[in-house]
């Protein structure tokens, strides 16, 4: 199921491989909150390439690897590397495969990692590329509420933000599709909803979905509210940006008409989208979402290089 494969997006994956990633995570957290010390991947090497701003997926991937007795090199930023001498992507990336046993690579162009994997004899990980995918991040996701609720099936998630733009959350929306939610409320500002492709997805999949222009109405309802930013540097004009900013924000009077259980998500970075007092209650679980990325992405990379 995942023995020497690429991760390039979440609908590769089919339940079965995703609930045996979540199998494995769980064998894993234990041990690491059990204070043992794993060395599954002594002796392999991980090489980051981060094209764009990073600081969970980065981090906790080569934390993954160090925790697993693993180690890493990373490229560095444009102007100490020799890209700055003008080198090209897929010259960089043929560097990295002869060095490393697994790429994770994250890059603001839809299909790099595809491109990378192209050229890669080693398996490649996509760590987030363009306005698309970020698969890693929705393991994380799903593997959280699958804690929070002991389930996917039956419940009702709320999506929150930009959809239009956000690759966590079109990666999130995509990897509910997997699984049996009862209803999805895709709910963004008018300008920012979901892309007509990933509605389409839903529907072949039969998956209940509605759209919302605001959340107050759905909250009622829902079981999970996985929020994001706005992608600020993702707008081709600026003016667009200042159009919606600050057009949601989840906070304490928001959610009093919550269900007790609401479990509410982020892939983080927050910017003003989730009010700091939020961090305090039980809703708020995006900090354990964020600190289940390293026991989620060990699994993956001991599933991929160790089968
Ligand atoms: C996300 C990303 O880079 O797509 N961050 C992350 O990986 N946790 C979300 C974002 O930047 O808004």
């Amino acid at each position: 199921m995942f023995a020497g494969r690429d991760v390039l997006t979440i609908t590769d994956f089919s339940r079965e491989a995703l609930e045996r990633l979540f199998e494995e995570t769980d064998v894993i957290l234990n041990a690491l909150t059990g204070g043992k010390k794993l060395d599954a991947l002594n002796g392999y090497v991980m090489a980051t390439a981060f094209f764009e701003p990073s600081t969970r997926t980065k981090l906790s991937f080569q934390t993954a690897m160090l925790r697993l007795g693993g180690a890493y090199v990373d490229l560095p930023p444009e102007e100490i590397s020799s890209r700055a001498k003008g080198e090209s992507l897929a010259d960089t990336i043929r560097m990295l495969d002869s060095y490393a046993d697994i790429i994770v690579i994250r890059h603001r162009l839809e299909g790099a990692a595809k491109f990378a994997a192209e050229i890669a004899e080693h398996p490649v990980i996509n760590g987030g590329d363009g306005t698309r995918d970020h698969p890693t991040q929705t393991m994380i996701d799903l593997y959280t509420i699958k804690r929070a609720h002991g389930s996917i099936d039956g419940l009702t998630v709320g999506v929150l933000g930009d959809l239009k733009y956000g690759r966590a959350a079109r990666s999130f929306i995509l990897g509910l599709s997997i699984f049996k939610p009862e209803k999805i409320y895709l709910i963004s500002p008018p300008q920012l909803s979901c892309r007509p492709e990933v509605l389409r997805f839903l529907e072949e999949r039969g998956i209940c979905y509605e759209e919302a222009s605001t959340v107050t109405k759905v909250l009622p309802e829902l079981d999970v509210l996985y929020v994001t930013r706005i992608q600020r540097e993702r707008f081709p004009d600026p003016v667009e940006y200042e159009k919606v900013r600050g057009s949601y924000v989840v906070n304490e009077l928001l959610l009093k008409n919550a269900k007790a259980n609401l479990t509410v998500l982020h892939p983080l970075p927050r910017v003003d989208e989730l009010t700091y007092s939020l961090d305090q209650t039980s809703h708020a679980w995006y900090f354990k979402q964020a600190y289940f990325g390293v026991p989620v992405r060990m699994a993956l990379l001991k599933l991929i290089l160790k089968g």
